[in-house]
């Protein structure tokens, strides 16, 4: 098998890399020879190593407690699972004695906090390694940093020896898990708490609230979560336990309530509190919709006081979100009432409205002792300037807010479920390059939070659109701003995302296993294999080819295909080197061609397969799509290869072919297409080239398809 053959290799790569790295002398900063991810802020490694066998022990030096220990007892516990080797349970008293000693200045925050010293060192010498931190978070995120540094060789396992000092860029490093358009257990919340951790993430953006559900338990108004969730909430039992395990993390929890809009759920058990009569129903649909609480009426504020001074009291953090985001206004237009109030406070917009309401719950946030956090929308100069806008309109949003005095985090550029691949996100900073803001404030920019929306995931398939790519957003977060090597990004994305399964997340075993239960048989390697060079449509394109409800299965090729087609960096690496490396032009060829020969080959087996899946129906041209372009990519290295232009008109019936094949179908697309435009142009422009030095071909075919790239895109 191709992809076996690839694996072996890419392994077999890693196991020299690791080994040559160890012994030879590393340069002090040296990100290419480490998987450190987030990267700290300064790394110095020297040659040499310290050993990891089964004499392993660990010892506790200055404050320690329960949280510390028993975050130290699990990060022992992977390390075993990831040597094999079985260590004495407990901490020993001699620190002397021990290879990793943990030396912890006090127990920090009791809640973990905004205001969190999270900061560490690791010295590691050839006798142990000292992990020094002001807190025990800071403890937490370099135990991770500890975790990350393991490797192997013929010798066995070590760490090489290295001076780290690290902390955070920004003190808000946040994911937004949306557990409503689709319910997310709490098993979900806990994995996906334990792989955020790894990354150093800080902040769980818990989306409690939707048209589609409310999903946490009120006990003062039980009609909430008893008519609008289907029975999927979070009991305040629940939400304990979640709390409890993220902060033995050192991440906070803050729910989010949206409101007045996105807020359908709330009105199927008290319909009083919306702006227009009921009844109401769970919204199983996508989409931006009507019902809007009625910020003209006491009740409203009586339920929402009543309300969130419950979850005041359940959830610790002194923040507390508010949502506030797309409310089309349409209810308040048609409401004569609201009319009336409006005209009567002088009002003169909706956003006005918003901004009263806003207000009002600003007030009920201020008396239950809350900061209030929101969306872009409710930025109001008559909101108090302790708020924090969370901005998904972007940076220029964020920073307008700073300038007013505001705080606030970056969504926008983080949105998981546009299904960009990891270099599109790791790209975008909370600060723009070309910022004007002043050093005030720019520290008002606390840093950002992904966004895992949740109309197209469910407890399936939500860590394969969370993970891996998250790590490279968490990154972005952490590490100093030079950090930006995308290549090197995904070096040690790779491995990173392989050792999160360490935590029991299931976005690597997710393809194969829904591929299995597409094709119902375990015989699934041709069906990876094209899994492998597609991707799902981007940004909200997916839903208009196959219209998806809360009730839809999200169990289709779609679903199965990653953010980040395995095979589509890889490729494009390939073409790229067979054009700018003269010198070893037919190794690179050779192995071009070996691919493309795979994919032009594995349309007979696909057929087969997709004859007898009707799940598949709707990927049907796929393999026909897959084996013409790839075999127009054969026909371009021929003619490459042989020195010799193709005709005059073959350059347009293969890019015209090329074209067809990058339409998505089945809301997936072929993404190697980009790579082969390079080769088509490369051939069809071979006289041309022949002109200039061999180094600059890459870059001039780069050049001539880099417009049709950017459509295809
Ligand atoms: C949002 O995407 N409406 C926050």
């Amino acid at each position: 098998m191709r992809t076996g053959i690839i694996a072996f290799v890419a392994f077999a790569l890693l196991i020299f890399t690791v080994k040559g790295s160890a012994q030879e002398e590393r340069a002090a900063t040296d990100t290419t020879n480490h998987y450190l991810m987030p990267v700290p802020q300064s790394v110095r490694f020297q040659p040499g190593r310290l050993i990891i066998d089964s004499s392993f022990k660990v010892a506790v030096k200055g404050h320690s407690d329960a949280r510390l220990k028993s975050a130290i007892e699990r990060a022992v516990r992977r390390l075993e699972g990831r040597t094999g080797l079985e260590f004495a349970r407990g901490f020993v008293d001699d620190s002397n004695a021990a290879t990793l000693v943990v030396q912890c200045q006090s127990a920090g925050k009791a809640i973990p906090s905004l205001d969190e010293d999270e900061s560490y060192s690791i010295e590691v010498s050839p006798k142990q390694t000292l992990l020094n931190a002001p807190t025990v978070v800071g403890a937490i995120r370099g135990l991770e940093t500890f975790l990350q540094l393991i490797e192997g060789d013929r010798e066995g396992y070590f760490i090489p020896l290295a001076s780290i000092q690290d902390r955070p860029r920004f003190r808000w490093r946040g994911l937004l898990i949306d557990a409503c358009r689709h319910w997310e257990p709490v098993e979900v919340i806990k994995r996906n708490l334990d792989g955020m951790a790894a990354v150093k993430l800080n902040v769980l953006h818990w989306h409690l609230t939707e048209d589609q559900g409310f999903r946490v338990e009120s006990r003062r108004f039980p009609k909430l979560h008893q008519m609008g969730s289907d029975g999927l909430y979070y009991t305040q039992d629940d939400v304990r336990e979640v709390i409890a395990y993220a902060r033995e993390r050192g991440i906070r929890v803050i729910p989010e309530f949206d409101m007045p809009g996105h807020a359908t759920s709330w009105f199927v058990g008290y319909p009083e509190i919306a702006s227009a009569p009921g009844p109401y129903q769970i919204e199983r649909h996508f989409g931006i919709f009507d019902p809007t609480m009625d910020p003209t009426r006491e009740e409203t504020y009586k339920l929402l006081d009543g309300f969130l001074g419950e979850m005041a009291q359940l959830f610790p953090d002194e923040y507390m979100h508010i949502g506030g985001d797309e409310n089309n206004g349409k209810q308040w237009n048609q409401n004569p009432k609201i009319q009336e109030f409006m005209k009567s406070k002088g009002l003169k917009d909706n956003h006005a409205l918003q901004a009263y309401f806003n207000q009002r719950v600003s007030a009920i946030l201020k008396k239950h002792e809350k900061k209030m956090v929101g969306w872009d929308e409710i930025l109001h100069p008559d909101l108090p300037n302790d708020i924090v806008i969370q901005s998904w309109r972007g940076q220029a949003s964020l920073a307008e807010g700073a300038k007013k005095g505001y705080n606030g985090i970056l969504s926008f550029g983080y949105y998981l479920d546009y299904i960009f691949p990891a270099a599109y996100h790791y790209a975008v900073d909370p600060i723009a390059a070309d910022s004007n803001l002043t050093a005030q404030e720019t520290a008002r920019i606390l840093g950002g939070e992904a966004c895992m929306w949740g109309e197209y995931v469910n407890p399936e398939t939500i860590d394969s659109r969370i993970w891996p790519r998250l790590a490279a957003i968490a990154e972005r977060l952490w590490s100093p701003r030079s950090v930006t090597d995308a290549d090197d990004m995904y070096r040690r994305l790779a491995i990173v995302s392989v050792r999160l399964e360490e935590l029991g997340l299931k976005h690597e075993s997710h393809v194969d296993r829904m591929l299995r239960r597409i094709a119902q048989t375990h015989q699934v390697a041709p069906l990876r294999m094209l899994v492998d060079i597609v991707e799902p449509v981007k940004v909200y394109n997916r839903g208009q080819a196959h219209p998806t409800t809360q009730m839809t299965p999200l169990t289709r090729l779609v679903d199965a295909a990653r953010p980040d087609a395995r095979a589509a960096r890889p490729f494009s690496k390939m073409v790229d080197a067979m054009l700018s490396d003269a010198p070893r032009f037919e190794i690179h060829r050779d192995s071009l061609r070996r691919t493309l020969a795979e994919w032009r080959d594995a349309r007979l087996a696909l057929d087969v397969i997709i004859a007898r899946s009707p799940i598949l129906n709707e990927a049907a041209q796929l393999p026909k799509d897959l084996s013409d372009i790839a075999t127009a990519g054969l026909e371009a290295i021929s003619y490459l290869s042989s020195g010799i232009a193709p005709p005059q008109n073959w350059r347009d019936a293969k890019l015209a072919l090329l074209d067809e094949a990058a339409k998505p179908k089945a809301e997936v697309q072929i993404v190697i297409v980009p790579a082969l435009r390079q080769l088509i142009i490369a051939a069809a422009e071979l006289p041309a080239l022949k002109t200039m030095p061999p180094t600059d071909w890459a870059k001039r075919v780069r050049e001539l398809a880099a417009p049709k790239r950017a459509e295809v895109n």
